[in-house]
């Protein structure tokens, strides 16, 4: 696997692919690397002939007191777990490579509507921050498709809706949560969990087989459902967040009428917020 730090290098090594005629495959990522990332690279091995990787912690997607500063940076491990999996080519540059003009001067793109939901609502301007990384990696890498996990659902509606709206030619995909045995959601934040917050963590999942069990079975009191979850996350020790029954097309509130729902969580546990969602087809 070869590293790349520069624009200039990346675009030198990926035009050299190009001109062969070779599809290129693109798994963007903050880093710290753990098996759901690598599933998205078997992804993309599966969906392109060159595997690019990006590692880059963006700022711009971090609020005030969020856990930037904190947030685990790995590159040498993350590099040889990419290269035992076969990733051809990493990208990992600066704040300054990617941000030239300073933060505050960077154009940013918006998508309307749905970034405000949700995360969106607890984190205010965090989908500004992802959509716009996004859009940049997508202009220095040009890939053909791009894999996104499905642990951050909203954030993968967000960049299609985006790729959409800026008639980008980039395929996206989305890949299923990767979870431990116990059913807990692969996260970089699971990293900052005590023994027994990780044990009190699967709760989270827990509730949202539970609630989507009910909706299957015909209840269609949803908000009594998320509400049951919410109370059974605070009594394991959880911070609530949002708990939403939502249509899957555009995230709204699901109708008793609708049939392709999700339903996305997020709570706060210790020192992590965690998400995780379940789809749910009627
Ligand atoms: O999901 C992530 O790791 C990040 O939000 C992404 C998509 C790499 C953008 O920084």
């Amino acid at each position: 696997m070869i590293t790349v730090h520069t624009i200039a290098e990346l675009r030198s090594v990926l035009n050299a692919e190009r001109r062969n005629g070779k599809r290129i495959g693109f798994v963007p990522t903050m880093g710290n690397l753990h098996e759901g990332h690598l599933q998205l690279i078997d992804q993309a091995k599966a969906s392109s002939d060159v595997v690019v990787s990006s590692i880059f912690v963006n700022p711009l997607q971090f609020g005030a007191g969020e856990d930037l500063g904190n947030y685990p940076r790995t590159l040498q491990q993350d590099q040889e777990k990419l290269e035992s999996r076969g990733c051809d080519f990493l990208f990992a540059p600066t704040d300054e490579e990617v941000y030239p003009h300073g933060r505050e001067a960077q154009t940013q793109v918006e998508v309307p509507v749905i970034s405000d939901l949700y995360c969106g609502a607890s984190r205010p301007g965090h989908f500004r921050g992802v959509a716009t990384v996004v859009a940049k990696l997508f202009g220095m890498v040009q890939p053909d498709v791009a894999i996104f996990g499905e642990k951050d659902f909203q954030q993968l509606m967000v960049i299609r809706r985006m790729t959409e709206d800026l008639s980008l030619p980039v395929e996206i995909q989305g890949s299923p949560i990767a979870r431990n045995e116990k059913g807990l959601a692969l996260s970089s934040r699971n990293g900052y969990l005590s023994a027994e917050e990780l044990e009190t963590a699967t709760v989270l999942n827990a509730t949202l087989r539970n609630a989507s069990e009910q909706i299957s079975n015909g209840q269609k009191d949803f908000a009594a459902i998320a509400e049951q979850a919410q109370n059974e996350l605070e009594q394991a020790g959880f911070e609530r967040d949002y708990y939403a029954i939502c249509r899957r097309a555009d995230l709204q509130p699901a109708s008793e009428d609708d049939k392709e729902l999700v339903i996305l969580a997020a709570a706060r546990l210790g020192p992590a917020r965690l998400i995780d969602n379940i789809q749910i087809d009627l």
